[in-house]
């Protein structure tokens, strides 16, 4: 592993890779949506139990690299119980992350451990490609790329 990558791979990032939560499927979802990032062609589903405009419950399957495992895993508990609209707040604060490297000056959450990924732009790739299908899933498209 060259050193680019082991600066990537902090030990938040390996411990959601080893053991991620919110993993599987959800039998009574109402909403879902399949992720394509076509530079690897590894996909990701995730499903969410919606309810009264609050994200009661989320599950995500399938995964490429540690860095887009993680980061699903990291969504699912940074999304949960939140409403529709919070859960698109995260999104692009997530997003923003990602791409410039800066976190929120209030962000102390687990999140931030993915900030390095910017100076990277094919994980940016890897690091959104759970994202991207959360907010398909929440606005009912039910096939994304990151493209
Ligand atoms: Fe496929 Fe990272 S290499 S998602």
């Amino acid at each position: 592993m060259n050193s680019e990558l082991r600066d990537l791979y902090q030990d938040v990032i390996l411990s959601h890779y080893r053991q991620p939560k919110n993993w599987g499927d959800l039998p009574d979802s109402n909403a879902n949506a399949e992720g394509f990032n076509p530079l690897c062609g590894d996909r990701i589903s995730v499903f969410l139990r919606v309810k009264d405009g609050v994200l009661e419950d989320i599950r995500v399957n399938g995964c490429g690299c540690a860095i887009s495992c993680a980061s699903a895993s990291m969504m699912t508990e940074a999304v949960k119980g939140k409403s529709v609209e919070e859960a698109e707040v995260v999104f692009e604060q997530f997003h923003r992350l990602v791409i410039e490297g800066e976190a929120q000056e209030d962000d102390d959450s687990e999140l931030s451990a993915l900030a390095g990924v910017h100076e990277h732009p094919v994980r940016i790739k890897c690091a959104t490609l759970a994202w991207h299908t959360l907010r398909a899933a929440l606005r009912n498209e039910k096939q994304v790329s990151t493209e």
